[in-house]
């Protein structure tokens, strides 16, 4: 007898594991999972090193080291002017996934309905329906912006949260001025709808700079904005991150946290709290745009056709003029055939729909990125 339930009965493999485990299995590139494959800077080792021999290996405090919530409201200072609390107003997180999911579970009750842009990262459908919310996609438009009409028509009366994640991940777009106004002044109609802002990519801009939710005042009272240091400092495998909130919907998050993780790794805090002293993350935009420039510049005799990318680490390509195939079929076949992994795009829209574009992440040393592009042009 089946004395299990699934409580995420459509959730299996994620296409992550799928294409990583496909390309060790044929000893492809791997431009699939967004991770960078190079040294992390050796001054944040030296830090790890130095620390790891000191009194820091006890629990740190439920929200997060003094020292690390100092910095980290600096930080927002700094690039945005806007000034918190950190004792009411901060947490910091196992990862921008922890933060998102703690959130949800703190805020989103049965019945409750939340809006989420597809193509739309994959942690955020689970973490809504393990709340016991309703998930309602709103696909964003085929440049992957956001198409504010279809948007302000999926808010309902149990519209409860919107997420929104800017810059993006898969496309690399980012939001303009304009489509900041057009979230603001929809928000302002729907005045109770609490805005998650997921900006974990939020130092890896290029020509543009990425305009953040701490850009929007009105609506302080009801933002919740995440980021993560494992984009910022190529540290994906340390998971941490943090989260920004009002206090009152923070102490709510915090009622969670504390049974969720009660709190996070106390070597890591410790050490980020003096990297960020020295850590110059305005630099963060040229040097990955430096690896995108040299991907599109290497990809432009292929027959991929390369797509606007304008944060992230992320670039996507249209496949359509070199195969029909679905972009699943596409991607395994590359992966296989051709030993290049990369992540199709359809497998972050509920709906699946194939649009024949792929994600190529170029968080990659330059020989990887020579070799999985010279592979690419002659396909
Ligand atoms: C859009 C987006 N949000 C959240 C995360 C999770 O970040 P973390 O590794 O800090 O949990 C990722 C990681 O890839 C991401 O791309």
């Amino acid at each position: 007898m089946n004395i299990l339930k699934s409580k995420l009965p459509s959730v299996g493999t994620t296409i992550f594991t799928i294409m990583s485990q496909l390309a060790k299995e044929h000893n492809a590139i791997n431009l699939s999972q967004g991770f960078p494959n190079f040294p992390v800077d050796p001054v944040l080792v030296n830090i790890l090193k130095r620390k790891s021999s000191q009194d820091v290996h006890q629990y740190a405090p439920m929200t997060g080291s003094p020292e690390l919530m100092t910095q980290v409201s600096k930080l927002i200072y700094d690039n945005y002017q806007r000034n918190i609390e950190p004792s009411s107003e901060l947490l910091i997180t196992a990862g921008a996934t922890q933060a998102i999911f703690t959130t949800i579970l703190a805020l989103i009750s049965p019945g409750d309905e939340v809006i989420i842009l597809d193509p739309s990262y994959d942690c955020y459908e689970p973490a809504v329906i393990l709340a016991g919310g309703t998930p309602i996609h709103v696909q964003l438009g085929n440049d992957f912006l956001p198409d504010w009409n279809k948007i302000e028509d999926a808010f309902s009366s149990k519209t409860k949260m919107l997420i929104t994640n800017n810059p993006h991940n898969p496309s690399g777009r980012m939001w303009s001025e304009k489509d900041m106004s057009e979230l603001e002044s929809i928000l302002l109609k729907n005045e109770k709808v609490i805005l998650l802002s997921d900006e974990v990519y939020e130092f890896i801009h290029f020509e543009n700079k990425h305009i953040s939710a701490h850009s929007l005042p009105s609506l302080f009272d009801r933002t919740i904005i995440t980021s993560s240091f494992g984009k910022t400092f190529h540290i994906t495998g340390w998971k941490m991150g943090y989260l920004v909130a009002p206090e009152n919907v923070m102490i709510e998050i915090k009622k969670v946290h504390q049974f969720n993780i009660f709190s996070v790794n106390s070597v890591a805090q410790s050490v980020l709290a003096e990297y960020l002293n020295v850590a110059k993350v305005d630099e963060l935009g040229v040097f990955y745009q430096q690896k995108r420039d040299l991907f599109r510049s290497l990809m432009q005799p292929s027959s991929f056709e390369l797509l606007p990318c304008e944060g992230t680490y992320f670039q996507t390509v249209n496949y359509k003029a070199i195969s029909q195939q679905n972009d699943v079929e596409f991607c395994k076949e590359l992966a296989i055939k051709h030993k290049v992994a990369a992540i199709p795009i359809s497998v972050f829209n509920k709906s699946n729909l194939d649009q024949k574009i792929i994600r190529f992440c170029f968080a990659k040393n330059d020989e990887t990125l020579i070799s999985a592009t010279k592979i690419l042009c002659q396909i």
